[in-house]
């Protein structure tokens, strides 16, 4: 199985077509319809299809939305350029692996760009020249970025950082960003911000999935992900200068903008409600009580028949990201930080972390556990960390929660950790620490190991070994509805 790379949404889209079940559905309505449908599709039907929205209520043929291009953990290790008839386990270590060895290699200006096809700018900026989706019903507008891309660049470094954070239409030409305390792409706004200045910013919308999936992981600040893209990509990322601002557009994007972001006490809007990951309205201005950024639009850019990338949260029950790059890049953060014998890592959402470990030493679990709080690639509003055996696949929830239920006692082997770093948009974030903007938790580590000390006298497992069970399923799968495996 040839690893493939590719250069836009459109090839990574006709490749999946290939290998994994997708749907074309016409005549659907941007407001609400199609939102509930895209949940609805990945809450009830397992390994959700890829699915692509055309002729879209007032739009024209061609203005297209993709929609769950990750839902299925087989197309994410298509767009992570791995094999995709492996475990979900597997597929995280060879993640990690491919992000360890990757060297970085800077993005490449070329002179076109295929997303230079149609331009906008001054009174023709309209960005609801796209079918802009209003995606839950308490939303208070059309986000147009929800899988976007945003890049800017550090004033004192130059570095360039790429985040993925939504973008709310309040007119044609001017939107809003939702960036929650301490995200780069916010430590950088805010250096102009603090100089009284604008901060330029380029946005996409519709990009290869590598591209996004660098963009929404926490490699450490002054990492330009454009970087990490093309070691990950094994040749850089294509790239265009904005005219308008100087800063990279990577030149196949389907639709990218051009702006600027006054500081805030200049210019804000309220920005929301929109239904959160978390599965609640909770972030923007529900969440912080104040006015929001906002992004003035000098130019517009795309491709004949854009396709924009709907990523908008789902309520967590859905699945969105059956898999992605930031349990590889955790899993090569703790290696990197010294801890040995992990045998497995896993992200169940932003909110539960799970490593398996090969305990060595007493006190190797705990080693674990507050490693996975520092590292970048899970510091971030987490609430529970798991450190379970060899034994137990962290991807695996039923294994998870059988070692949480039969390894755990409660009363010395669960911890917290006060003060870690979270976002406003936690729903459980009190109204005192959101008014003092204190916007950190506490975290909850669960070590759901055999007590290191006596773990030769724990009771044997009473499960059937792999290999009997295995050899069952397969001598009697003609007589039994078992599943493929
Ligand atoms: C679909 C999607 C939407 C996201 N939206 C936001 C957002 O609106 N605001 C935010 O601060 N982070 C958001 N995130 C998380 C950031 O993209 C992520 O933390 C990323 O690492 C930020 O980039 P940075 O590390 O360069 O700051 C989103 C992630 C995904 C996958």
């Amino acid at each position: 199985m040839e690893a493939q790379v590719f250069d836009d949404l459109r090839q990574y889209i006709a490749a999946a077509k290939q290998m994994s079940a997708w749907k074309e559905i016409t005549g659907a309505d941007w407001n609400l319809e199609i939102g509930a449908l895209i949940e609805a599709t990945a809450e009830l039907i397992a390994q959700p299809p890829l699915l692509i929205f055309d002729e879209i209520k007032d739009y024209p043929r061609g203005y297209r939305i993709v929609s769950l291009p990750y839902a299925d953990f087989r197309r994410v290790a298509l767009a992570l350029g791995l094999p995709y008839d492996k475990s979900k386990l597997e597929l995280v270590r060879l993640a990690s692996k491919k992000i360890r060895s990757a060297k970085p290699l800077p993005p490449m200006e070329v002179g076109r760009a295929p997303v230079m096809e149609n331009i906008m700018t001054g009174k023709d900026v309209n960005i609801l020249k796209f079918p802009v989706l209003r995606s839950h019903e308490t939303d208070g507008g059309r986000y147009i970025g929800t899988g976007d891309v945003i890049i800017n660049s550090d004033p004192d470094s130059h570095y360039v950082n790429m985040g993925t954070y939504r973008m709310q239409v309040h007119a044609p030409d001017l939107l809003g960003l939702w960036i929650s305390p301490g995200q780069q792409g916010r430590q950088i706004c805010m250096k102009y911000w603090e100089k009284g200045q604008s901060c330029p910013i380029v946005a996409t919308f519709g990009q290869d999935p590598l591209t996004f999936m660098a963009s929404m992981t926490k490699f450490p600040w002054q990492t330009s992900e454009l970087d990490v893209l093309g070691g990950l990509r094994g040749k850089p990322l294509e790239v265009f200068r904005g005219p308008v601002t100087g800063l990279p557009i990577p030149a196949h994007a389907e639709i990218a903008i051009e702006g600027f972001v006054p500081p805030p006490r200049e210019e804000a809007r309220d920005e929301g409600p929109f239904g959160e990951w978390t599965g609640y309205y909770s972030g923007g201005t529900v969440g912080t009580g104040e006015p929001q950024p906002v992004v003035k639009v000098k130019a517009i850019y795309h491709r004949n028949d854009p396709i924009l990338d709907d990523e908008a949260p789902l309520w967590p029950g859905a699945v969105r990201f059956d898999l992605n790059l930031r349990a590889g890049l955790l899993w090569d953060q703790l290696e990197s930080a010294g801890i040995q014998d992990v045998v497995g890592v896993y992200a169940h959402s932003n909110y539960l972390y799970v490593v398996a470990i090969r305990q060595r030493y007493a006190g190797h679990a705990r080693q674990a556990a507050h490693a996975v709080i520092a590292c970048s690639a899970a510091a971030r509003h987490g609430r529970y960390v798991v450190v379970v055996d060899e034994d137990i696949d962290p991807t695996n929830l039923k294994e998870v929660l059988w070692a949480m239920m039969t390894r755990v006692d409660p009363a010395t082997d669960i911890e917290t950790i006060e003060g870690c770093w979270s976002t406003p948009l936690d729903p459980r974030m009190p109204p005192e620490k959101r008014a003092a903007r204190d916007h950190s938790n506490s975290r909850a580590i669960f070590y759901a190991v055999r007590p290191f000390a006596w773990r030769e006298k724990f009771p044997k497992v009473s499960r059937t070994g792999r290999e009997l069970f295995d050899q069952v399923v397969k001598k009697y799968s003609d007589i039994l509805p078992f599943p493929p495996r």
